[in-house]
């Protein structure tokens, strides 16, 4: 992934990826309205609109100014944030709700992202990351289709991301909405 490319995408990116079907993944999702949500790699803010409604505030994070630019257009009660998904400028322990659509792909250091995730999460607080399975036939051509434009995506498997997140003192519960995607709920270990 580079920022050149989703920056040169975010005029024109909506359109290339198409609505968000939000009603067939809010019920994995355990929101707590109270509180102010992170999604990270927000992008232009496609999911997060939903949380302006749903939580307390949305915060959305992304390297790409253009992409949060395009964000701004969507809504004006957006907080944007330029910054990268490793080097997270929130308080420690200070965050109970941190949301990953179709990001954690994209990102370079996955461990290290984990890891900022896990030190601004409060207690009881919850990452819920969502994601495409490596592992599913039809993914191939997803997983093509990001090699031949240059993405440099790494797609983990449920099994995979499992691992990351336990060595980094995380437990995980993980559900299918469909067969190829999976959501991914992490909560600090006691
Ligand atoms: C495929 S888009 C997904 C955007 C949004 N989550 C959605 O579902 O529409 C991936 C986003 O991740 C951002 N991104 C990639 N690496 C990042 C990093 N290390 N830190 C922050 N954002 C990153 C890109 O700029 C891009 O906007």
């Amino acid at each position: 992934m580079s920022e050149d490319t989703f920056s040169k995408l975010a005029h024109r990116y909506d359109d290339f990826v198409g609505s968000f079907d939000y009603e067939k993944i809010r019920k994995y999702l355990p929101l707590v309205p109270e509180e102010p949500i992170l999604d990270l790699g927000g992008g232009t803010g496609r999911v997060g609109i939903y949380f302006v409604e749903e939580a307390n505030g949305c915060i959305l994070l992304d390297l790409s100014f253009k992409m949060l630019n395009e964000a701004r257009k969507r809504s004006q009660k957006f907080m944007l944030v330029q910054g990268l998904s490793q080097t997270l400028p929130f308080r420690e322990q200070s965050l109970k709700q941190i949301f990953v659509n179709d990001s954690l792909h994209h990102i370079r250091d996955q461990i290290g992202t984990i890891r900022d995730c896990y030190t601004i999460l409060a207690p009881e607080g919850k990452i819920i990351i969502r994601e495409f399975n490596r592992k599913y036939f039809w993914n191939l051509f997803l997983i093509l289709f990001e090699k031949i434009v240059r993405f440099k995506s790494k797609f983990l498997s449920p099994e995979e991301l499992t691992t990351m997140c336990e060595e980094q003192n995380l437990t995980i519960s993980i559900y299918k909405p469909s067969k190829g995607t999976y959501i991914a709920i992490c909560e600090r270990k006691n």
